[in-house]
């Protein structure tokens, strides 16, 4: 298992302007119809993204011409309605976007194809689409399960004219794949559409995009929709792809969550996508919305937001960002009729009802709604399924507390950059990462300058300190590399002010006696045991800020501190202040063996391999030989009022 996660600090607050990335629905209609157009088309800002990739990939193997002009522009040369190869097989990845309208494209063309997927994508219906393709005449076989990808389409007749009738309640990409390949029959057909009719914004996209190529579908309401004989696909020469709507709705949701304003450029009020109706839904919520042409911003209310109780066929996916938004929200909210979710990239009911109750928060969920209830959030960490939207609604959680993403790569679906400019956009909670040798008075000083500024205090070196003690009960040697790190794992703290208990019990000095910190230093130096206390040390990087010491708070911890300091002492003064501590503690001690004791240590924490004790090239150097703590203290506030400002 390949194991890649984000670790978020909490969010303070939100601002700024972001561009968006071009919309993944739009890019992949306009490559479709580029290919299938006559002439050349320049497609402007263009997603580059795993979904837009597959549909190039798919359309290079089909012989289409597409040349990469640099940036987010592109290149296609039209096929006008007769792809060049007839015989090819397909991997189109998760990409529905890409799947469903290149079959219906696919199976109307003549030719001989086989379209494949990932695991997930042959678990999601792709029957009422064949459905439809059958009553024209197309072949197609189901190559796994019936109803699902992989698929085989054969050449066969297609019928002249008449009529389809598809099923318009599990997916709106049915629809649209059968609308955009009809002008390859080159007769009339109407399409008549079985029940209801989901996620109607997307269809209008369809429509508008279709025209920009020249053919103007007929319509009658949202039931029957005719192609006319004669129709086909004419380059509009250059065309340029608006903003993605549903990426807008996470910085949106920033803005109303965490202060704002934030804006988001490239989708506005002139947008074709039915998702910037999004802003509608937050401004339910209490948000404040500003709108231009191609602009709109949020804002959060005076008050804080509210929950609502919504029907959200209209923005399925957008509405997923409203499922973590309602963690800031006063009361329950519920989003309805989003039956749809449970056949996307995952089962999105079930993912966000599993990890929303990971964070605290009261979920009910049913067949087509989930309802989410705030609570005080604590730290997880986010399993996203594979699914893009899952890594970026759960982004917003951070404003609740620190949380891990696991697999945070899988945004590249639509948004490779999304974390970089989620970065961009909010404020963390700073952290001040204070590192150096044992007995350099770093602990005394952390503590300090935390009380000062009203911030919380992580003593790391008691983590190690602790899981030293706990393999010693649980009879496990410090050495033991897979058993200390399941011990540090599992370990049961809880701090609160100066006490830490172990498994429930007060743990007072037992941390601190020489041998534990014996055993500390060995059990630190095993990467599996850092690697299992990381995100139990980044779940302190709170509001209003945090204070961190230890050997690797600016190294590796808490790489982005805004201020790094290395406070050392002479080992001589270390070891007579340990002496003096131990002295009136009542402990007895011997100078010499404190001393050479503690050279060991920092020899030992020093020459690891991994995390060794080392001043940071961006670290300031603070030697307390012959400082008083208050002295040391002044000097590290000082520092940390300036790296705040
Ligand atoms: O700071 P301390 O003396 O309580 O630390 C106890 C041991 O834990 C010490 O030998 C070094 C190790 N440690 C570490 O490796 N990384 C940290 N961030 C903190 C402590």
């Amino acid at each position: 298992m390949t194991h890649d996660f984000l670790d978020l600090p909490q969010i303070l607050s939100a601002r700024g302007t972001v561009r968006l990335p071009g919309s993944k629905s739009i890019s992949n209609r306009v490559l479709l119809l580029a290919a299938l157009a006559e002439g050349e088309t320049e497609v402007r800002d263009l997603l580059a993204s795993d979904d837009t990739e597959r549909m190039l990939d798919a359309l290079k193997v089909l012989g289409v011409g597409v040349s990469h002009l640099g940036g987010e522009n592109w290149l296609i040369k039209g096929c006008a309605g007769q792809f060049p190869v007839t015989q090819a097989e397909l991997f189109l990845g998760n990409a529905g976007t890409a799947f469903r309208p290149l079959t219906a494209a696919l199976a109307l063309s003549g030719g001989d194809f086989v379209l494949k997927g990932v695991a997930r994508m042959h678990e999601r219906p792709i029957g009422d689409l064949v459905d439809g393709l059958r009553q024209l005449g197309a072949d197609v076989t189901y190559l796994g399960s019936e109803g699902y990808p992989p698929l085989h389409l054969k050449p066969a007749n297609i019928v002249p004219g008449g009529s389809v009738k598809v099923h318009g309640d599990v997916s709106s990409q049915f629809l649209t794949g059968l609308l955009m390949a009809l002008p390859l029959t080159g007769q009339a057909v109407a399409v008549e559409v079985v029940g209801a009719l989901i996620s109607k914004p997307y269809i209008e996209i369809t429509l508008a995009t279709m025209a920009r190529f020249g053919v103007q579908v007929q319509r009658d309401g949202w039931q029957r929709f005719t192609v006319q004989a004669g129709s086909r696909y004419v380059s509009p020469g250059t065309i340029y792809v608006e903003g993605d709507a549903s990426s807008a709705s996470y910085f949106l949701a920033m803005g109303a969550i965490g202060g704002g304003p934030v804006r988001v450029e490239g989708v506005g009020r002139d947008s074709i996508q039915g998702d910037v109706r999004f802003a509608e839904a937050l401004a339910k919520m209490g948000a404040k919305i500003e709108m231009g042409p191609n602009w709109m911003a949020a804002r959060a209310p005076l008050g804080g937001l509210v929950a609502v109780d919504l029907d959200c066929n209209h923005i399925p996916d957008a509405a997923m960002t409203l499922a973590t938004t309602a963690l800031f929200a006063k009361g329950t909210t519920t989003l309805r009729n989003i039956a749809s979710w449970r056949v996307k990239e995952t089962d999105r009911i079930a993912a966000m009802a599993t990890e929303l109750r990971k964070l605290g928060a009261v979920v009910e969920e049913g067949d087509d709604f989930i309802s989410v209830t705030p609570a005080s959030l604590k730290s997880a960490a986010i399993d996203t399924y594979d699914d893009h939207r899952m890594a970026m609604c759960f982004s917003l959680a951070a404003f609740g507390t620190p949380l891990r993403i696991n697999d945070p790569k899988c945004v590249a679906k639509t948004f490779p950059d999304y974390f970089e400019r989620f970065a961009a956009a909010t404020k963390a909670a700073p952290v001040i990462a204070i590192d150096g040798p044992s007995a350099s008075g770093k602990g005394t000083v952390a503590a300090r300058v935390a009380t000062a500024l009203g911030y919380a205090y992580l003593d790391s070196g008691a983590l190690y300190r602790l899981t030293a003690l706990a393999a010693r009960q649980a009879l496990v040697d410090w050495t033991d590399e897979a058993a200390v790190a399941a011990i540090a794992a599992e370990l049961n703290v809880e701090f609160s002010g100066d006490d830490i208990r172990l498994n429930g019990e007060l743990v007072g000095d037992a941390i601190r006696t020489e041998e534990i910190s014996v055993g500390a230093s060995k059990v630190a130096a095993l990467p599996a045991v850092r690697e299992a206390l990381l995100f139990r040390q980044r779940a302190f990087n709170q509001a209003p800020g945090l204070i961190g010491d230890g050997r690797d708070m600016g190294s590796v911890v808490f790489p982005h501190a805004v201020l790094k300091v290395f406070l050392t002492a002479s080992p001589e003064a270390r070891a007579e202040r340990r002496y003096k501590q131990l002295i009136e503690k009542g402990f007895s001690a011997n100078l010499a063996d404190l001393l050479s004791d503690l050279k060991q240590r920092d020899e030992r924490d020093s020459q690891r391999s991994v995390a060794p004790l080392r001043q940071e090239a961006d670290a300031k150097l603070l030697d307390t030989t012959h400082l008083t703590i208050e002295q040391a203290v002044n000097q590290v506030l000082v520092w940390s009022r300036e790296a705040l400002q």
